[in-house]
């Protein structure tokens, strides 16, 4: 079964992108803050926006769900989940705009995202994550997700002029505790 296209938070909806979508996307992208850990261009224009909302929403929906994080009415970031191995393996990202970081929100919205995943897909094992080891907020909200850090993969991925290391955190289905029931 595909996991549903929208799904209704306490304090926000996750729902497919739309190309509507594009100002609201450069208004959190177009950040340094925002792009210091990934791979997203940095100044990030008009049509880098037009580009993630063209790339998403042409992805297969079982394979790469990408939904939009919808907080008071405007799109303010995204949660995804790349799906490999016929649906026993998965890997989650996520990124919110800086005007509401530290609210529990990329977590409540993380967590939901897991909750149905492990819901929906019932060969689902396990669902891993990577975050640069210095991106600490976000090592934070794998944490508290219940992640456990399974490795430190050294000069994992490039950023910039720099080869960078990622931790490797995972959550089996054994470990897992539904975060929203
Ligand atoms: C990572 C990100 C999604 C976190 O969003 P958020 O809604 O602020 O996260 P939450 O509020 O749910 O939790 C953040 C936690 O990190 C902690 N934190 C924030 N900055 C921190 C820092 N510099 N050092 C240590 N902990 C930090 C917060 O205190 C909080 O933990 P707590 O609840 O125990 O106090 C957001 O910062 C973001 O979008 N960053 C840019 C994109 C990105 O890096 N995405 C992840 C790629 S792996």
């Amino acid at each position: 079964m595909d996991l549903p296209r929208s799904i209704a938070g306490d304090r926000f909806t996750l729902r497919p992108h739309r190309m509507a979508d594009i100002d609201d996307v450069l208004s959190y992208a177009d950040d340094a803050e925002w792009s210091r850990f990934l791979t997203a261009p940095s100044p990030y224009g008009r049509q880098d926006a037009v580009d993630f909302l063209e790339l998403v929403r042409a992805l297969p929906w079982a394979e790469h769900p990408n939904w939009a994080l919808i907080v008071e009415g405007r799109v303010s970031g995204n949660v995804n989940l790349r799906i490999a191995d016929e649906g026993r393996s998965a890997e989650i990202g996520y990124g919110l705009a800086r005007r509401h970081w530290g609210r529990g929100l990329a977590t409540a919205a993380a967590g939901l995202v897991v909750d149905t995943a492990f819901a929906t897909l019932p060969d689902l094992a396990a669902i891993q994550a990577r975050a640069d080891v210095a991106n600490h907020a976000s090592r934070r909200v794998l944490e508290k997700l219940g992640m456990r850090l399974e490795t430190i993969r050294h000069r994992d991925y490039r950023l910039g002029d720099e080869l960078r290391n990622n931790a490797i955190y995972g959550l089996a289905r054994e470990a897992w505790t539904c975060h929203t029931a």
